[in-house]
């Protein structure tokens, strides 16, 4: 009896010890391909090094395909690209997925921001933020703004050569200030707030220790000046033009919140700008077509092929990579499991150039967006992200596109000094050592 009892014990224990040998390798055999290095490091180093230039995520995908892991900044991540994926991927926002930042951004950009709200706070932070730019009467500051887009523009003009990056930055905070906090700031104040942001950006991607002399110590005292300097101007949660004003946010939300705003706009904005005028000047046709479209002379005498031009100005140059999301528990995408605390990062851009909606992928074809708008699908196109957290400025963004480009190719011609800049995609695409460019008035007809 006793050595049937030993058999049966022995039966199940090889037969739990199979199982969970089985279960673990299944799991193994199901993580995505790609190579986690060394631990703790992983593949940091040559991460900080390739990562800018885009080499890093391109070289990998290359090998190992469109979701592959690999382990950066202390974190195994699993990358992912393709329309399919983004789709699973947004679906399993706050169901295993929740938003991840590096800690030096994280610590930077703050809780009272959206993006770096805690899970449990994001939603209703979200949704007050969407309401106050709802409000936002885009009519009346199109007048406004696109006084200051004349404005900028003729300073441009008067100089014998500009740096076309870092002149949209500072246009593209002048144009948040008036309209998104609704501060009227001279141009000198204008740079000082420029001067603050950049020195806030500078520390985003560094080590977070708080230390005199460290970029991440300087971006710290950066943030606190900027608020300290608009709060002299104006109460954001009182002052009836801010938009902020109308989210009913207490005031140690409002540092987070302000700078969000400015640095997100200016971001994103200044490196469309950037990349419009390059991949313009490069097609003397489109630009034809759109200065036509403008004055009303071509098929097309509406803001339709302005848009068509912006939208394809995003797929080719998506300003921001992507997203960081961690997973809360293990989660599947496509026939992969990504394991509980893994780092899980998306990319636009090769999502994009996955799609097979879009005739060469690399080609810079503005017109094939007068047969694609309103057929294309979800997910397909994501210059703004997607799922929970998809971006919140697009129709602002859309007002700006449309001031520059319109006012750019109607009242001006534009040399390129620097003919081929190298493009950076971290932490937004933009000119490695700027992009130089002179600006003439067109003359008047
Ligand atoms: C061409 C212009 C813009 C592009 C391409 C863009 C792109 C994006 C992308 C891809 C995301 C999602 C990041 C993620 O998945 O984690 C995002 C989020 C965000 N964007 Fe934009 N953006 C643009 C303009 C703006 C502007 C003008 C504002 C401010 C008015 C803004 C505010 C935000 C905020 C607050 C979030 C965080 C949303 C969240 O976490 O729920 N963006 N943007």
């Amino acid at each position: 009896m006793s050595l049937l009892v030993h058999i049966a014990v022995l039966f199940v224990l090889i037969k739990t010890c199979l199982w969970l040998w089985k279960h673990v390798h299944a799991k193994r055999r199901n993580l995505p391909p790609g190579n986690v290095g060394l631990p703790i490091i992983g593949e940091t180093l040559s991460f900080l090094k390739t990562a800018p230039s885009g080499k890093f995520y391109r070289d990998r995908e290359q090998k190992y395909g469109p979701i592959f892991k690999t382990s950066i900044l202390g974190l195994k991540t699993v990358y992912v690209s393709g329309p399919e994926a983004m789709r699973q991927l947004f679906q399993l926002e706050n169901r295993g997925l929740i938003s991840w930042w590096p800690p030096s951004m994280q610590k930077l950009l703050g809780e009272g921001s959206v993006g770096a709200a805690p899970a449990e706070l994001h939603h209703n932070r979200k949704k007050a933020l969407v309401n106050a730019l709802k409000k936002v009467d885009y009519t009346e500051i199109c007048d406004q703004l696109g006084e200051i887009v004349n404005n900028e523009m003729s300073e441009w003009a008067t100089k014998v050569k500009f740096e076309v990056h870092c002149h949209a930055k500072f246009l593209s905070i002048r144009c948040a200030c008036t309209s998104l906090l609704g501060l009227d700031l001279t141009r000198e104040e204008v740079g000082k707030v420029a001067t603050m942001l950049k020195g806030f950006e500078d520390g985003l991607f560094t080590v977070p220790i708080n230390l005199p002399g460290t970029a991440y110590h300087k971006a710290i005292q950066s943030k606190i000046q900027l608020y300290e300097f608009l709060k002299g101007k104006f109460q954001p949660q009182t002052s009836n033009t801010c938009i902020l004003s109308s989210t009913g946010w207490s005031e140690d939300i409002m540092p987070d919140a302000i700078v969000e705003l400015l640095f997100g706009a200016q971001e994103t904005l200044s490196s469309f700008m950037t990349c419009s005028m390059l991949l313009l000047k490069k097609h003397p046709k489109v630009l034809q077509k759109l200065q036509k479209s403008i004055f009303g002379a071509g098929e097309l005498s509406d803001a339709t092929y302005v848009d068509c031009v912006a939208k394809e100005t995003l797929r080719l140059f998506p300003p921001i990579a992507g997203g960081f999301r961690i997973t809360t528990k293990e989660i599947r995408l496509k026939d992969y499991v990504i394991p509980k605390s893994w780092g899980v990062t998306y990319n636009i851009r090769s999502t994009h150039k996955q799609s097979p909606y879009f005739d060469d992928p690399d080609c810079f074809n503005p017109d094939q967006w007068l047969a694609l708008s309103g057929c294309l699908p979800q997910l397909h196109y994501i210059p703004f992200g997607g799922g929970a957290h998809a971006c919140v400025g697009r129709d602002y963004a859309r007002v700006i596109w449309r001031l520059f480009l319109t006012t750019l190719t109607t009242r001006y011609a534009w040399d390129l000094i620097t003919e081929d800049p190298v493009l950076l995609s971290l932490p937004v695409v933009r000119p490695d050592g700027g992009m130089w460019a002179r600006l003439f008035p067109l003359a008047e007809e």
